[in-house]
């Protein structure tokens, strides 16, 4: 079958409801004492998140001829670390936003500190969920015992939180492209690598082909955030959920402010086409890759 945008949006849907299933599975625990917190953790995962990472997870598995549903726990891992990332994200303390998915942001619904707990809660379930990975689906556990070192590097102080701080101390004052680009590279980059690399790793990608998977990663993760940077200035609040403006009400640094929206697009789509180069040694079994790539220039949300 011809793998066209069509095609593309499909297989998304796909991923997104099965996705979603397996996370209510995993977050079962509504009722669990106390309950307070696991309804923040809850309302902060199912709000209509788009759960682009686990769908990584699942096609790092797939390049690597893998089982899908031996990366299931990895994929909801990814997604519970994205989500508290971002109920983090939008604490007054950081980006103070009072939207996220459509919906109030944690911290208004349930105030700043159980919205600080649910987040180390869901961060906590998720390396609960990796290590648990090769009990349920007999995995080697050298393989976890890597994708757990490898998300813990990726999201902490030298990645994705590591990229948050550079962030939030370079509010206010006018940065460079190339720290800017380090900057996305960690705070948005490094979880979308981990994602492919989880799933490729898990299912026994050697790795020189992990180190293309990287560079796509590099890549994708820097034309997702400086779409991000843009639809934060035209984007249509309805439709992402989100608050516009966010990053000139904190005095971001993002490819916008510093060389306007035109150029900006013209970035992304540079590292659009670094995505597609870098995916050449693949066939059809990376069509979906190249798809997700081009549909950073296209998304609306
Ligand atoms: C938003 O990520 C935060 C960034 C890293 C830019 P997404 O755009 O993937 O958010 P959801 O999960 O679909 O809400
Ligand atoms: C968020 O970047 C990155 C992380 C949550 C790690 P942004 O602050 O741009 O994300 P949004 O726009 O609030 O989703
Ligand atoms: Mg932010
Ligand atoms: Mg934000
Ligand atoms: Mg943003």
């Amino acid at each position: 079958m011809d793998f066209g945008m069509e095609h593309f949006k499909a297989q998304v849907n796909k991923y997104r409801d099965f996705i979603d299933e397996q996370l209510q599975e995993t977050l079962e625990s509504v009722n669990t004492y106390p309950p307070t917190i696991h309804e923040a953790m809850r309302y902060s995962v199912f709000n209509g998140g788009k759960r682009l990472r686990p769908m990584l997870v699942f096609e790092g598995a797939k390049l690597a001829g893998g089982n899908p549903d031996e990366v299931i726990p990895a994929a909801c891992a990814m997604e519970l670390i994205h989500c508290y990332s971002l109920v983090h994200d939008d604490l007054p303390a950081m980006d103070d936003d009072d939207l996220r998915r459509g919906k109030p942001t944690c911290h208004i619904i349930y105030g700043e500190a159980i919205a600080i707990l649910a987040g180390d809660a869901l961060l906590t379930r998720a390396f609960e969920l990796l290590a648990l990975s090769s009990n349920l689906q007999q995995i080697d556990p050298a393989r976890v015992v890597q994708v757990i070192s490898e998300v813990s590097k990726a999201v902490g102080s030298c990645g994705m939180i590591g990229g948050q701080v550079v962030d939030l101390q370079s509010e206010g004052r006018q940065i460079d492209c190339s720290t800017l680009e380090t900057l996305h590279s960690l705070k948005t980059g490094q979880l979308f690598r981990v994602s492919l690399r989880s799933g490729a790793i898990i299912a026994g990608m050697d790795n020189k082909t992990l180190a293309i998977l990287d560079n796509y990663c590099y890549h994708f993760g820097l034309a997702f955030q400086i779409s991000d940077d843009i639809l934060d200035i035209k984007g249509n609040p309805q439709v992402i959920g989100k608050p516009v403006g966010s990053d000139f009400k904190n005095a971001k640094n993002t490819y916008p402010s510093i060389l306007g929206l035109e150029k900006s697009y013209q970035l992304a789509q540079n590292a659009v086409e670094a995505c597609l180069e870098s995916l050449q040694v693949f066939g059809k079994e990376a069509d979906f890759l190249r798809c997700l790539a081009r549909y950073t220039l296209q998304r609306e949300k």
